[in-house]
């Protein structure tokens, strides 16, 4: 089963909105796992201090390696083989083809960052995989990890209802999805198009990648650089 481990300071943001919809009803069928640890659990002194100021000065505060190690060794055992990732937004940026590879695995452990940032020694040491979900900052990982998260537990056997509603959609294809139409047949003047009510399968789906590549033009030409 995929297991979720989640390192944080703030383990009440979970299940969150994992905890609805598809991703909740398969929480709940378990078809998947989702536990937190608190890394202040971890943390030193009386106030239990996760974070101090960074080497060499500049704002903010950053994650001590000894306390998330800590966290981790406690949390995860010597021969878990889950993904460790760390949510920053230095990562490599995710896709669908690594949600892809993580869903199909045993399950992941994340780090979810807050402050300016994590001790590298800890990211070295305990070799974490840092994970961007795009080109700009949250205010920490925890929304992050459940972008991934939900990314992910779509994916699982069961956890969707129809199991082809996965493979047409923008990404799966290399494209980003064709345009959807639904009744009324007019609505406010603007009609359905005809090649979709003409019955002709082959005209569809021809239609249907005609469009998906001129909306991937248009918006995400990179896309279609990619190998
Ligand atoms: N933490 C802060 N910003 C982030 C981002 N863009 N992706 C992943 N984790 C983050």
């Amino acid at each position: 089963m995929f297991r979720a481990t989640i390192f944080t300071l703030y383990p009440d943001f979970f299940p969150g909105p994992l905890g609805q919809s598809l991703s909740g009803d398969g929480l709940a069928r378990g078809l998947w796992a989702l536990e937190t640890r608190q890394i202040r659990d971890h943390g030193l002194g009386r106030h239990k201090s996760v974070d101090d100021t960074p080497a060499g000065g500049g704002p903010g505060m950053v994650i001590r390696a000894d306390v998330l190690a800590a966290s981790l060794d406690a949390g995860l055992g010597a021969d878990d083989a889950r993904p460790r990732l760390l949510m920053s937004p230095r990562g490599r940026p995710l896709t669908q083809s690594r949600v892809r590879e993580l869903a199909h695995g045993p399950g992941v452990a994340i780090v979810c960052g807050r402050f300016e940032g994590v001790d590298e020694r800890a990211i070295e040491a305990r070799g974490l995989e840092e994970v961007s979900i795009g080109d700009y900052v949250l205010s920490g990982g925890e929304l992050a990890a459940m972008v991934l998260l939900d990314a992910c537990v779509r994916l699982i056997p069961g956890v969707m209802g129809k199991l082809e509603s996965g493979s047409d959609e923008s990404f799966e294809s290399g494209l980003l999805e064709y345009p959807h139409y639904t009744r009324p047949r007019d609505f406010e003047g603007r009609n359905i198009p005809d090649v979709l009510l003409s019955g002709d399968h082959a005209k569809i789906a021809a239609w249907r990648r005609e469009q998906a590549l001129a909306i991937t033009k248009a918006r995400r030409p990179d896309l279609l650089k990619r190998p």
